[in-house]
């Protein structure tokens, strides 16, 4: 019975610490970012006439990435797409693309 117990908060411990980390996972984040690459490139290089988001500021992504959110800046798609992502998202989406090579 003690086995059973020390077993299940064994496992409960080792689940919390999963989703503690999930904010800052870096496969979740190129998961993330993967969902750009449709339209954006395969790891944000772009093709002509898109935006490329490989190697971009930092904080200009975010920037743009919370003007759609909130309907500053005008858009097609990505005032939805936006929407999608956490601030916290956004800023580590961001911070890939920033880290990537043009
Ligand atoms: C379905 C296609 C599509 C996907 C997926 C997509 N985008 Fe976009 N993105 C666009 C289009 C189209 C624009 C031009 C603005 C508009 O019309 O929405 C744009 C514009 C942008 C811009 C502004 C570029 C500039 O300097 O003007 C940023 C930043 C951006 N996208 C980031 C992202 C990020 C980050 C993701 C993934 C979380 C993403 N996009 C996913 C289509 C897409």
């Amino acid at each position: 019975m003690k086995r059973t117990i020390q077993l299940i908060l064994g496992v409960g411990f080792a689940l919390a610490s999963v989703f503690a980390s999930a904010q800052s996972n870096p496969a979740q984040v190129r998961s993330w970012a993967a969902g750009c690459a449709n339209c954006h490139g395969t790891n944000g290089q772009a093709q002509p006439g898109m935006e490329t988001l490989a190697g971009a500021n930092k904080d200009d992504t975010i920037r743009k990435m919370s003007d759609f959110k909130a309907g500053r800046r005008t858009a097609t798609i990505m005032h939805q797409l936006a929407k999608g992502y956490s601030d916290d998202e956004i800023v580590a989406i961001a911070t890939y693309f920033a880290s990537q090579k043009r």
